[in-house]
């Protein structure tokens, strides 16, 4: 059965996100990050994934308003650390000044710190701050990040809005089955992190084989098969022909059978 990928998918609150983004995690600020952005731009690409712990937003933020694209074409993510959510309104104005570009698309909380009991409250007290950000303006979504089933249980509970998606470490060797059907159930888009294993598991001889059978790469197929999976893909490259061919991901389709050989790879 062959799958259409969709280019760009639509939020709960209707807001309109690519399926593809940049990730930016462990790039320099100044010109690794600037460079990068500049090249996923070139090559397609009209989202970016940053947050306030990789210490690069400014790098993104000036990238963004150098390329001479429109503002509104480029969707910009980035996130507020747990130790923001003492202040969140405080760390939120940081990411903000710091991008400098006008507004956030999508502001996340960046991890719930389960492991910590106290942090509970004051997760669920910096969701409110979030939900007052959308009511504002200054952010056209907000969403989660690295939120199990029963935390995402949790923001229901305490919140209005609903996220508008969970960001979650999703390839094949860690594939979240049930978070995926629980997540679309609650009209929450999956976005995958760490797509290429961190390209630590790209030589796989399953992947390989599948890579083979269609004349791609081992990390167009893992971006391939997220994106088949429904979830809004961000892969991270620094190097410019690395960022061009991720992004070479709408051309070909899965098998049902290559989609299941791919997803028992999780131990
Ligand atoms: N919310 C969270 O807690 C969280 C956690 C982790 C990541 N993230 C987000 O998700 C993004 C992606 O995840 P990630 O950075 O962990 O890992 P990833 O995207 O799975 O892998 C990145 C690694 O793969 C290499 N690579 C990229 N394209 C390649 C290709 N075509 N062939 C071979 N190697 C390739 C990169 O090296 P080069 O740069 O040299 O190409 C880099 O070493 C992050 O940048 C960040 O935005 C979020």
């Amino acid at each position: 059965m062959s799958v259409a990928i969709g280019r760009s998918v639509t939020l709960n609150n209707g807001v309109v996100i690519p399926t593809l983004g940049l990730g930016v995690w462990q790039m320099r600020e100044g010109a690794e990050t600037e460079n990068a952005v500049r090249w996923a731009l070139d090559a397609g690409y009209r989202m970016i994934d940053t947050a306030r712990l990789y210490g690069n937003e400014r790098s993104v933020g000036r990238a963004v308003r150098a390329s001479g694209i429109p503002r509104e074409e480029i969707f910009v993510t980035t996130k507020l650390f747990p130790t923001g959510f003492f202040d969140p309104q405080k760390a939120f104005e940081t990411s903000f000044a710091k991008l400098d570009i006008g507004y956030i698309d999508l502001y996340l909380i960046h991890n719930p710190v389960s492991f910590i009991p106290g942090f509970r409250g004051l997760r669920t007290r910096a969701w409110i701050v979030l939900e007052k950000l959308l009511a504002r303006g200054r952010v056209r979504a907000i969403g989660i990040s690295n939120y199990s089933i029963a935390n995402t249980g949790e923001v229901l509970a305490a919140g209005k809005i609903v996220p508008a998606v969970n960001q979650v470490r999703f390839n094949p060797f860690d594939y979240k089955g049930a978070l995926l059907d629980y997540s679309k159930s609650k009209n929450i888009i999956v976005e995958a992190y760490s797509p290429l294993t961190r390209a630590k598991r790209l030589n796989h001889p399953v992947i390989r084989k599948v890579a083979d059978a269609h004349n791609k790469s081992p990390a167009q197929v893992l971006i391939h098969w997220a994106l088949q999976h429904g979830t809004v893909v961000i892969p991270k490259s620094s190097n410019r022909e690395r960022i061009a061919a991720n992004a070479q991901v709408f051309d070909f389709a899965l098998t049902d059978g290559e989609m299941r050989e791919l997803d028992a790879l999780t131990g």
